[in-house]
């Protein structure tokens, strides 16, 4: 097992990487220490994974809430019928609930979490890649809004990460790949050595090889972690995180949430980015090749659906980077290096949308 720590001050917290870690006696005993436990999981995670979980938990009083799959799920409705639970079942502010499942789980479990009685702990097993690498890592919780994705949220720190690499196995294909565009994010705008063993591993990861599995997630976290410990509620640096994810998100709400998945919009929206930079004089045609190529290899989109750019540019303008009406987007500036900036034409942006829209 590897254990990496988000060196927060008092809000640090240790995420545990490693094959057969979800069922180790011991490992949560620190942070349950028979307190009331809410499992917070979805339809197809739960019947795999909840008895080793509810076997770390000792005798504490555990209830469990199994959420529908998908993005449909982080709504108010869930939301409500969460804490509507927490309400009826008295769970005081000594309570603490454990998101088991995909990214999904752990966005609207943690942000039950942060808002129960103005915040009770909570711990994160994520089951899938993106989540591994990305969602359970960091605070960010929160649902998304009709007008919006992840509109509606509060930033709380999970009291530790559990990520048993063996709960992959079950991932569709798919979900594998989604999870994927968001390990290429970090190589491009942390890491360009990283993307690099990313371009030769391509075939491992998708055969999902352990040892190629296992390195791309402890990659991924320690990318995180550094950028979070730098800027935890994302006044600046944190932004990077997002590449992509502004033309992402366009794409999600104006599919409807789950239609396309969320990595599967990141892929095509770090394609957008790349082009737009390149397009700008930032990157090289080579640079936006290398990013198409590889998120190709590993079967993900890298153009948006047909869409209106007008709608879309409406979509762009609700993300939570925008200040002062400005779209701030995430640009390259080469492989493992970008930029957060609003310093662009709008015309431009504009073209390069109108440009990927016709086919
Ligand atoms: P998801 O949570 O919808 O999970 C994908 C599907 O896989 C679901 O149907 C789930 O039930 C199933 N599943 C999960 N684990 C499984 C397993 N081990 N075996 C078989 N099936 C399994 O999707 P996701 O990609 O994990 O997360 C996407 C969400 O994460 C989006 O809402 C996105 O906005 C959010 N997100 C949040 C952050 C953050 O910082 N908080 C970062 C990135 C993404
Ligand atoms: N996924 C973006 C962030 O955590 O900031």
């Amino acid at each position: 097992m590897i254990t990496l720590n988000v060196d927060l001050g008092r809000r640090s917290y240790p995420i545990f990487i490693g094959s057969g870690i979800l069922g180790t006696s011991g490992l949560l005993t620190p942070y349950i220490n028979g307190r009331d436990c809410l499992i917070l999981s979805s339809e197809t995670v739960a019947p795999i994974y909840l008895e080793p979980l509810r076997a770390m938990l000792g005798t504490s009083r555990t209830e469990v809430m199994i959420l529908p799959d998908g993005e449909t799920s982080k709504n108010f409705t869930c939301l409500e019928s969460i804490l509507d639970l927490m309400v009826e079942k008295k769970y005081s502010r000594d309570g603490i609930v454990i998101t088991l499942g995909g990214g999904v789980i752990g966005d609207i479990g943690g942000f039950a979490a942060a808002i129960y009685q103005r915040g009770v702990d909570f711990i994160q097993v994520p089951t899938t890649l993106l989540a591994q690498v990305d969602s359970s890592v960091g605070g960010k919780t929160g649902i998304n809004h009709p007008g919006g994705k992840n509109l509606v949220g509060a930033f709380h720190q999970p009291r530790c990460v559990l990520s048993d690499t063996d709960t992959l196995r079950t991932l569709p294909d798919r979900e594998l790949s989604a999870g994927l565009a968001e390990v290429v994010k970090y190589g491009l705008i942390a890491d360009a050595d990283f993307f690099s063993w990313l371009e030769e591993q391509a075939n491992g990861l998708l055969k999902r090889e352990p040892a190629a599995l296992d390195y791309a997630i402890k990659r991924s976290c320690e990318i995180k972690a550094g950028v979070v410990v730098e800027d935890e509620t994302e006044q600046g640096i944190r932004a990077i995180l997002n590449f992509g994810h502004t033309f992402g998100h366009a794409i999600e709400r104006c599919m409807g949430y789950g239609e396309w998945l969320h990595g599967e919009a990141v892929a095509a929206g770090m394609c957008m980015a790349a082009r737009f930079s390149e397009q700008l004089g930032w990157s090289s045609t080579d640079d936006s090749q290398r990013v198409r190529h590889l998120l190709t290899r590993l079967n993900l989109p890298c153009q948006p659906p047909p869409l209106n750019p007008g709608d879309f540019m409406a979509a762009m303008s609700m993300d939570k980077k925008v200040i002062g009406g400005e779209i701030r987007l995430v640009l390259m500036a080469g492989i493992g290096n970008v930029k957060v900036t609003a310093d662009y034409p709008s015309h431009e942006l504009l073209d390069m949308l109108s440009g990927q829209f016709i086919r």
